[in-house]
């Protein structure tokens, strides 16, 4: 398995193929699908692979060069439980060290098993 970083022309097709098998994540919808691109492209993406097939990614915001939130870190059904989920977590920690990581977390439990501190929670902003 390797992990590297995102590479539009060659990456693109099978990265969103990827996310529209995936249940619950709609960014292959065809209101969202465009933009999701175009933020993959400007995001910190990483991509895993095994032989050439896409098996995971992450993709990040760095804010002003101090801190790095993970948005989305996805794992093929196929290649779970084989720490393809750690290690892309592990590239972000490697690559950018002067900074703090902090994962925007839909399965807390997972991430508590991986031995990351809770230290907030996210709310949304109701519209008036
Ligand atoms: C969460 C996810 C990225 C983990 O990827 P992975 O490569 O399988 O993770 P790792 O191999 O590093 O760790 C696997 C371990 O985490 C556990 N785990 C996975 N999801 C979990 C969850 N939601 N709650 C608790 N533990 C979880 C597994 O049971 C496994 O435990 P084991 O080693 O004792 O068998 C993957 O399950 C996934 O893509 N899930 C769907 C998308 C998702 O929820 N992404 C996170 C959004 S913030």
């Amino acid at each position: 398995m390797q992990i590297r970083k995102y590479n539009r022309l060659t990456d693109e097709s099978k990265l969103m193929k990827m996310i529209e098998d995936e249940e619950g994540w709609d960014y292959t919808s065809e209101t969202l699908a465009e933009k999701y691109k175009a933020a993959l492209q400007t995001s910190i993406t990483y991509v895993a692979f095994q032989d050439d097939e896409i098996c995971g990614y992450s993709r990040s915001l760095d804010d002003f060069g101090e801190y790095i939130y993970v948005c989305d870190l996805l794992v093929k059904p196929a290649y779970r439980g084989k720490e393809i989920g750690r290690k892309l977590m592990e590239c972000i920690y490697s690559d950018y060290r002067d900074q703090v990581v902090y994962v925007m977390s839909d399965v807390d439990g997972y991430y508590n098993k991986i031995g990351y501190k809770r230290i907030g929670s996210i709310f949304e902003v109701p519209r008036k």
